[in-house]
């Protein structure tokens, strides 16, 4: 059974972030190797791409590879980098297909060479395009970003291109890798873990979050369809009361 029909269109959460955790669980209980798991993962990062198309979602932030990870086994390491150069290689026809703009926020100066201009490549061809914007977390870390966000403003405050009052949350937002976006309605990690692993801290301050058992490379579109179901149950209330928020002409 497709979920999709369940879902109501007129409350779609406008940007999804995921924490794909669980590939290397997922291989170990089949007596393979890590670098299996994150191969068989790359169908389930498809399922996601598709579904939150499908769903209506405007902004989907994939959590790929974190500035912590670097500090797993090389050979690990390279092979997440080469699964993303082959992966974007083949999917860049689908994303010019189906209208979908790449973006790709993280620290990409460590990254190979091979891999920013793999992406830079997809990043221009699909600069212009407009139903989804997938933004990928690459070398990604929050604290990283904010720690960026601060040099930057404070260059600005010691060249008097801004003043200390003027400093403001838009301000902070408008200095994060993720400037261009909404705040994150819905964060969604697989495995199992409640944790947040240094991923959107700033733009998560009032997401949904939904924890799934579901290990990243068995992630399919139902499993998405799901999160924005339990979502749209959920009284977003923003620190108001729940009468504010049914009967806003009223109170
Ligand atoms: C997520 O799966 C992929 C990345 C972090 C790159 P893991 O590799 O973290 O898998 P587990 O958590 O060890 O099962
Ligand atoms: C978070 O997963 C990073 C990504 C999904 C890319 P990890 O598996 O690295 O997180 P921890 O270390 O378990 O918190
Ligand atoms: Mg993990």
């Amino acid at each position: 059974m497709d979920f999709l029909s369940k879902i109501n269109t007129q409350n779609i959460p406008k940007h999804v972030a995921v924490i794909m955790d669980g590939n290397g669980r997922w291989a170990k209980k089949q007596g393979k190797s890590r670098i299996f798991g994150h191969k068989n993962g790359v169908k389930a990062v498809k399922e996601t791409i598709v579904a939150a198309g499908n769903a209506g979602v405007k902004a989907l932030t994939l959590y790929a590879f974190s500035t912590e990870n670097w500090k797993r086994p090389e050979t690990e390491i390279k092979t997440l980098m080469t699964l993303l150069v082959t992966s974007l290689k083949n999917e860049a026809k689908d994303l010019i297909k189906n209208n979908i703009k790449l973006q790709v926020i993280g620290n990409q100066n460590h990254l190979p060479e091979i891999v920013r201009k793999g992406l830079n490549k997809v990043i221009e061809q699909t600069k212009n395009n407009t139903v989804l914007t997938l933004t990928i977390a690459l070398s990604y870390g929050s604290r990283e970003e904010i720690v960026n966000a601060f040099k930057n403003i404070a260059k600005k405050v010691v060249n008097n291109d801004l003043s200390v009052e003027e400093i403001n949350e838009n301000i902070i937002n408008n200095h994060l890798y993720t400037f261009t976006l909404p705040d994150v309605d819905l964060m969604i990690r697989t495995s199992g873990e409640k944790r947040i692993s240094n991923f959107l801290l700033w733009q998560i301050a009032y997401a949904e979050l939904h924890f799934t058992d579901v290990l990243w490379p068995d992630f399919t579109k139902n499993d998405f369809y799901n999160a924005i179901i339990e979502y749209q149950t959920i009284e977003r209330r923003f620190g108001k009361t729940s009468d504010q928020i049914k009967l806003p002409n009223e109170i």
